[in-house]
């Protein structure tokens, strides 16, 4: 037993506390969206998540439980409370999650630890094939800043930067709330590598051979990994930097499961989601101020949309009920359409030359992504006492 208040305590782009409640409360407004659209038709029975706790993960598993009914397996990395600490937001979403589903009467466990690891792909296998055979989605969402090759044993470390030559841009100290310049040096070579090695194809390409391997694949399985591409504004330290290049590696990977799968009449494919506040995008120079504009201009078009409305749209439009992907000429599927619209993209480029620390708040919606940013850890959700104290062990069953 732990009780205890719990308020935020950020630190740059992280918050070192979640609320438990809160967190869960989160997770319950995303699964009454869920229930609020049709019932997915054709959906998946059996879902595998890889990066199961947070951000777009998360949304995979709600849509995947209570728009198809699918039983869910996650797989996450997340910190139990210890010592007066409390859990890392994903674990309580976790909590969260599992006992609503079970309580919807769907099957619902995970495993925490390493998914890079050998040791963790083997555990989980061992388990589903007791609990949960038969799969027919993977979700590859992990965002990790370091990766363990089960090989050689060499530890790698992603990085955020451009390639080729230094960038310049504006920037958002989210912290301070000052618009100020970043300039940032390229990616050295090994950089580049050990970004393709952390955030590239070769750990999902592992994952789908070793579920092949114990034959846990079901016929027409299908497998998604996410990715992002963005506005011509933050293409030298996305699409174009670092971590574009392991997203091409991801796309590469894409290919060979695809085929992979075809032998199940199955697919593999990557979405390009929209930009959204999560633990891993609050990280990357630039994006957050690029975010901070486009929920000005998306919640006034009325098409704003978060994790949750993304991977709903993805399931209902194009994964499931027609099952018509819609692949665009280099074979890449895009839920990103509302925030790529032409109208949407020329309001962004009027606004960002003219931002700065002044106009801000006039000029975005900072105050959408501080609150989008606090909500990740739980707090902000309307109908939750924060001045109370609440238990922050919290198991998952
Ligand atoms: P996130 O930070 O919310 O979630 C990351 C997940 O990976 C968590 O469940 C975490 O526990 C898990 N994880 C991290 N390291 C792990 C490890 N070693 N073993 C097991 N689990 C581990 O990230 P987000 O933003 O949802 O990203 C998921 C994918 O979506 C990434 O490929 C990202 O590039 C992509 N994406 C994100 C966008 C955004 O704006 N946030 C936009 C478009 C694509």
């Amino acid at each position: 037993m732990a009780k205890q208040v719990v308020s935020p305590r950020v630190r740059g782009f992280v918050c070192i506390t979640a609320h438990p409640e809160g967190c869960a409360a989160h997770v319950r407004e995303q699964i009454a969206y869920v229930k609020s659209r049709p019932a997915i038709k054709n959906g998946p029975k059996n879902v595998l998540v890889i990066g199961a706790s947070t951000g777009y993960g998360l949304a995979s598993r709600i849509s995947a439980a209570f728009g198809a009914g699918a039983n869910t397996f996650g797989v996450y990395f997340e910190r139990p409370a210890a010592n007066g600490k409390t859990a890392s937001a994903g674990w309580y979403n976790t909590a969260a999650f599992e006992a609503e589903a079970r309580k919807a009467g769907l099957y619902a466990a995970s495993a925490n630890g390493d998914a890079f690891s050998s040791a963790m792909k083997t555990a989980v296998i061992e388990r589903l094939k007791k609990e949960m055979p038969q799969i027919d989605l993977v979700v590859y969402s992990l965002a990790a800043p370091r990766r363990t090759d089960p090989v050689s044993g060499e530890t790698y470390s992603s990085v955020l930067k451009p390639v080729g030559s230094p960038y310049t841009s504006k920037n958002l100290n989210t912290d301070k709330k000052v618009v100020d310049e970043v300039t940032m040096q390229p990616a050295t070579d090994a950089e580049i590598a050990a970004t393709v090695k952390v955030m590239g194809g070769e750990d999902w390409k592992l994952w789908m051979d070793a579920l092949e391997e114990a034959g846990l694949l079901a016929q027409g399985c299908q497998s998604v990994a996410y990715s992002y591409v963005g506005p011509q504004l933050t293409w030298p330290i996305y699409k174009d930097g670092s971590i574009g290049q392991a997203k091409k590696d991801l796309y590469a990977a894409a290919k060979a499961i695809d085929a992979q799968l075809k032998t199940l009449r199955g697919r593999a494919f990557v979405s390009v989601n929209k930009a959204v506040v999560t633990q891993a995008s609050s990280a990357i120079p630039v994006v957050p101020l690029y975010i901070s504009i486009l929920f000005k201009i998306m919640k006034a078009k009325g098409i704003h949309e978060d994790c949750i409305e993304q991977i709903q749209r993805l399931f209902e439009d194009q994964m499931y009920n027609s099952g018509m992907l819609k692949y665009d000429d280099v074979g890449l599927v895009h839920i990103d359409d509302w925030e790529m619209r032409e109208d949407v993209q020329k309001e962004v480029f009027e606004i960002w030359p003219k931002i700065n620390t002044e106009n801000l708040e006039e000029l975005s919606d900072f105050a959408g992504y501080q609150s989008g940013f606090l909500k990740l850890f739980g707090f902000g959700l309307p109908g939750v006492d924060y001045s109370a104290e609440v238990e922050t062990e919290v198991p998952i069953a």
